[in-house]
């Protein structure tokens, strides 16, 4: 931080402050996660400076035989990881993935279908304020009031609808999702099946939840959640490329050259070399027995802290989790989601509020908060600590507006986080 320091200390203050808050706080937010030194030293290099607009070997600047290489590595290492035959490798972020995906696909004003927001899905599967819900007609299915997903309700939807693509895939689903009956309810109408996995995908790698790779047609996921590396995406499919220069049909033995002409020329400019040596980084890590370790230990812990979150009364969607997340629906604790997040926030422990399904509530003060394990196994934490952990989520969600109390849990995390720093190489001290 030496150059960061002299030349713009409001800067460096920001980060050392950020470094701080994720050192001595449980950053229990599901799709976060600490990266690796390694993976922060790929991101903050030199690549950044990089132009290279293209795919390697075709690309529209030169100098780019070191960023060819990297993006090489990165699409081997993810086809190998995910048993795929095709990686793309560039996309922004998870948003701009699934926006190449219906780019690549579908026409603008097409019927596409996707999970609400409200009941676990992401924006981009067809929220109408999102552009899935603006350029395209989307329609979208939700689960049942138990909170796992009717898969014969979405079934009855797709035959009347009729839908050209189905975005899976979500971000507060706490369950396993089923693949080939997704493939099947697909099927009835020939719509395209689309996995986004963001959530999940280190649990893919780990074993830990079933793959969609050999069921869907394509497969998107953000690389900074379970994955544990740098913000951003891969796409996913099988089949061979052919040159991305050249229009392609939408037929199933061209989705590889539909996805990277979605890529560039469809929506991106230059890759962010940077981030794709980062990611490429991050993949040869989760390629580790390690990193398996790491995911079942994930699940492990997820499972804990819903147990000891059940015995004191909490109310998790579906009773339970067979992931890293949990959703708790908190009407019986008379407060909000809202309420929730910041008693908890001001105990040191960092969640989010989310909407139940079918919740009463505003989406900006909803019922529930979403809470999850990967950060926490990132440092180390087993079941004992996932028992402590619940342990204060419930002091805290009593204590509310008890500053007092909440202070005395902040400084109880904060000696259980001195026992787990984050990666040395990332501490302020
Ligand atoms: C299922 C899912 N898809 C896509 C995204 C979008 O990723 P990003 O925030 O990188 O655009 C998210 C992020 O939360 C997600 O959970």
């Amino acid at each position: 931080m030496k150059n960061l320091l002299q030349q713009d200390p409001d800067i460096a203050q920001a980060l050392e402050n950020e470094i701080r808050r994720q050192t001595e706080g449980l950053e229990m937010i599901p799709s976060e996660n600490h990266t690796s030194p390694a993976v922060l030293e790929a991101l903050g290099s030199r690549f950044t400076d990089k132009y290279s607009e293209g795919y390697p070997g075709i690309r529209y600047y030169g100098g780019c035989e070191n960023v060819d290489m990297v993006e090489n590595l990165a699409r081997e290492r993810a086809k190998a990881l995910f048993g795929v035959t095709h990686a793309n490798v560039q996309p922004y972020s998870g948003s701009p993935a699934n926006h190449a995906v219906y780019f690549a696909l579908v026409n603008p004003g097409d019927k596409v279908m996707g999970m609400h927001l409200y009941y676990g899905g992401h924006m981009t599967h067809g929220l109408k304020v999102n552009f899935s819900g603006t350029y395209y007609n989307s329609i979208q299915y939700q689960t049942g009031k138990d909170g796992f997903l009717n898969y014969d309700e979405m079934a009855e939807m797709v035959k009347k609808e009729q839908p050209k693509l189905i975005f899976t895939g979500a971000t507060a689903y706490p369950r396993i999702f089923d693949w080939q009956r997704l493939r099947e309810i697909a099927d009835t109408c020939g719509a395209w099946l689309v996995a986004d996995i963001s959530h999940i995908a280190g649990l893919v790698v780990s074993g830990d939840h079933p793959s969609p790779v050999g069921f869907a047609d394509v497969v998107t996921t953000t690389t900074h959640k379970t994955l544990r590396g740098p913000r951003g995406a891969l796409i996913l499919c099988n089949g061979n490329p052919s040159n991305p220069l050249k229009k392609a049909e939408r037929i199933k033995e061209n989705i590889p050259t539909l996805i990277d002409r979605a890529i560039i020329p469809g929506l991106q400019g230059g890759p962010h070399n940077h981030q794709t040596a980062a990611i490429a980084v991050a993949l040869k890590e989760a390629a580790t027995p390690e990193f398996k370790e790491y995911g079942h230990q994930i699940v492990r812990n997820a499972k804990t802290l819903a147990a000891e979150l059940l015995n004191k009364d909490f109310n998790l969607v579906t009773g339970g989790t067979d992931n890293h997340l949990l959703l708790i629906d908190l009407t019986n604790k008379n407060l909000s989601g809202k309420e929730a997040e910041k008693a908890l926030s001001l105990a040191g422990i960092t969640v989010n509020k989310n909407t139940v399904p079918f919740d009463p509530r505003s989406p900006f003060d909803p019922s529930g908060i979403r809470l999850g394990t990967p950060a926490l196994t990132t440092r180390g934490m087993k079941e004992e600590e996932m028992k402590i952990i619940a342990g204060w989520i419930d002091e805290a969600v009593m204590a509310k507006d008890d500053d007092m109390k909440l202070a005395d849990i902040r400084r109880r995390v904060k000696e259980l986080t001195d026992q787990f720093p984050l990666y040395s190489g990332l501490s302020y001290k």
